[in-house]
């Protein structure tokens, strides 16, 4: 690899300037600041030295970098890979393609953002069960042969298109999540454990597939991580029937995704329930997983710049409406969606500490947009940037056009310590 895999973003819009106070320097991708700045400081300078309105993320490269080197060295036996329907950010993808890292891709499209970057399909799980029969035909041209399938009709289709195929079947393994914030993935993907996987395991087998394992997505985040474990006796159980009908390709389990990728979260829980549910597995045994939102939800701040204010005093009731222009069809779809309701902090000192009944909005012409209703937040200005961490995981990937705002555009920042330390492990010498 070398340095070239960084450029080209000035091409896409992002601008590239020495940047003065604290900065140290500023390459084509990433903008390079003292190990010292923070994250606020940083945004602050963006926006005086680009002039800046359209809303925006700054993308901490360092922070992927971390999560990759935390996975690595507390779950060394489980092989991530990266899900980008999370965030698929072509920073994101350079980065862990550099680290060697591997991804789950769900369509052709996916496929190729991740192959643009030099990685081979040996390091690509094709992890959507029902796929669109050219997606097949063109994952067997570049050579990603391991792909999920949960139901007969799948796997004709599969056996129809690409014989050669290595069949991973996905079972139903649902968290018992009582948050609300959680997506249960079960209801639209993956077999009966107990009643269906055995027949689907003879049915791959008597088609003449190749039966190489079995994956299980607990929902989106996790917040029980024994679900885990569930799902991990559950494959071993599915590969000891499976061999026992003399399937002798079986030597994978896929553990999913869903592991909460907040700054505030440990993956010390996880890694415990895991290492221990997999420590008697034979090492012959792959073991993968999917994580989409542990790699990105921390790595990205949204800022968002307040164009507009109504007061409204009703009685002696003062409450403010504020209009930002970044809504739930540019970074905020969770909350349309009633998952999330997220608070910002201001990126200046509001006049007072006193709080005020408000809702927010986005910058749409449609109601629907509105990012937090009746919250008491301190008094914004018109000119104000809001703020908000933890927005990296199905922001960016979902965002549309609508009413022509155009998705907040992507600072990808790194310390200066952290990129050394990077480009000695990826053997760069140059960071030009
Ligand atoms: C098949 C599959 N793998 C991985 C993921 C990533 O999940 P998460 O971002 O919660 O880690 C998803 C999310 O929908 C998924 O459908």
């Amino acid at each position: 690899m070398n340095s070239c895999l960084f450029m080209g973003m000035a091409r896409q819009g992002i601008l590239c300037r020495r940047m003065r106070s604290n900065a140290y320097q500023c390459l084509q991708s990433f903008i390079i600041f003292d190990d010292e700045a923070k994250d606020l400081e940083i945004i602050r300078k963006i926006i005086s030295d680009q002039n800046q309105e359209d809303a925006f993320y700054i993308l901490d490269v360092g922070t992927i970098i971390q999560k990759h080197k935390e996975w690595i060295k507390k779950i060394p036996r489980v092989v991530p890979h990266y899900a980008i329907k999370c965030n698929p950010d072509p920073t994101v993808i350079k980065i862990l393609a550099a680290l060697n890292a591997s991804f789950d891709c769900a369509s052709e499209r996916e496929i190729q953002q991740v192959m643009r970057y030099g990685v081979t399909g040996d390091r690509i799980i094709f992890a959507n069960p029902t796929k669109c029969p050219s997606h097949i035909k063109f994952a067997e041209k570049v050579g990603v042969d391991k792909m999920t399938a949960d139901n007969e009709l799948e796997l004709l289709k599969i056996k129809d298109l690409f014989p050669k195929a290595k069949i991973i079947i996905r079972f139903r393994c649902d968290s018992d999540s009582t948050h609300n914030d959680c997506i249960n993935l079960g209801v639209k993907f993956g077999c009966d454990p107990e009643n269906e996987a055995a027949k689907l395991i003879q049915y791959t087998k008597d088609l003449g597939l190749t039966l190489y394992g079995f994956s299980f997505h607990v929902g989106s985040p996790c917040n029980e991580f024994d679900a885990y474990a569930r799902g991990i006796q559950i494959s071993k159980q599915l590969i000891a029937f499976s061999r026992s009908i003399g399937c002798r390709d079986v030597k994978l389990i896929d553990i999913g995704g869903g592991i909460p990728g907040e700054t505030r979260c440990q993956l010390d829980e996880f890694s415990n329930i895991v290492n221990n549910a997999i420590k008697d597995i034979d090492p012959a045994i792959q073991i993968i997983s999917e994580p989409g939102r542990y790699y990105v939800t921390s790595a990205f701040t949204l800022a968002a710049y307040l164009h507009s204010k109504r007061t409204i005093l009703k009685g002696n009731r003062l409450s403010h409406m504020y209009y930002v222009n970044c809504g739930v069809y540019g970074a905020f779809v969770e909350e349309l969606l009633n998952l999330k309701s997220r608070h910002p902090i201001s990126l200046f000192n509001p006049l007072s500490d006193k709080k005020y009944p408000a809702t927010l909005w986005g910058p749409t012409c449609d109601s629907f947009d509105c990012i937090l209703k009746d919250a008491l937040l301190p008094e914004f200005q018109i000119g104000d940037w809001l703020i908000w961490g933890d927005m990296g995981a199905y922001t960016a990937s979902i965002a549309c056009t609508f009413n022509g705002f155009m998705p907040p555009i992507v600072y990808p920042i790194i310390r200066k310590s952290e990129w050394k330390a990077f480009c000695a492990k990826t053997k760069m010498t140059d960071i030009h």
